[in-house]
């Protein structure tokens, strides 16, 4: 899969690709990423991305020249599935859009800025406009980025079977069961004794088990979908 970002804070977007297990999946060919800076499309001799808007609004507006031109090189090199526009009044994102996202091949994500970028761009070019959460952020770039990481997850061979993406939380309306490690007995903190147990059946039946008491207990509203009522 290829990830092409566009932002006019390249900056931000140099560390969070290049750990871990995202920097792996980009070793290993499994996922593309590239961060393309929207001033090198600016027709403007002071590489300028924004202006003032129209009408009686406050705040600079991103303007439609660069990031036209930056969308339509890249739709001149490839096929795009989605143009994903990061912005605070976009459809909210969860584990679904993530899923779905992962099985395209070739996205382009633009990071908002500003007070917002000109409709036309909008009304145009973008198919899709995320949100990452019911806040407001000072660009898109972190949006852009927690886009990225949680589909890029997703691609098959990106994790291993240990850490399969099939037993994360959200991917059954179930949170996770909580996890414990060595030693079994910390300071008189105990793990439950049938994580001791060796006996698999159980050890699945009470993760099971705990994960339906988290989810009913910590969001009920996920709980609702899981249970169907
Ligand atoms: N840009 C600013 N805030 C944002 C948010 N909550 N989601 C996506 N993009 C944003």
């Amino acid at each position: 899969m290829r990830i092409d970002i566009i932002t006019v804070l390249p900056e931000i977007l140099e560390s969070p690709f290049n750990h871990s297990i995202i920097k792996r999946a980009k070793e290993k060919g499994l996922a593309e990423i590239i961060i393309h800076n929207l001033r090198d499309y600016s027709e403007d001799k002071h590489r300028k991305v924004d202006d003032y808007s129209f009408g009686k609004g406050a705040g600079m507006v991103m303007a439609i020249q660069p990031i036209e031109k930056a969308i339509e090189t890249l739709k001149s090199e490839r096929e795009y599935d989605e143009i994903i526009f990061t912005t605070p009044d976009g459809n909210l994102f969860n584990q679904k859009v993530a899923n779905s996202l992962s099985l395209k091949k070739n996205i382009i994500i633009l990071c908002g800025h500003y007070k917002g970028i000109d409709q036309r761009i909008r009304d145009h070019y973008i198919t899709m406009e995320i949100s990452v959460g019911d806040y407001v952020l000072t660009g898109g770039e972190l949006a852009a980025a927690i886009i990225t990481d949680s589909v890029v997850r997703l691609l098959p061979g990106v994790l291993s079977d240990e850490t399969s993406a099939l037993t994360d939380s959200f991917q059954d309306n179930l949170l996770s069961p909580p996890v414990y490690t060595r030693p079994a007995e910390y300071k008189g903190m105990k793990v439950p004794d049938v994580l001791l147990s060796g006996n698999d059946k159980l050890v699945d039946d009470w993760k099971h088990d705990q994960a339906i008491e988290r989810t009913k207990k910590l969001r009920p509203d996920l709980y609702r979908k899981f249970s169907g009522s």
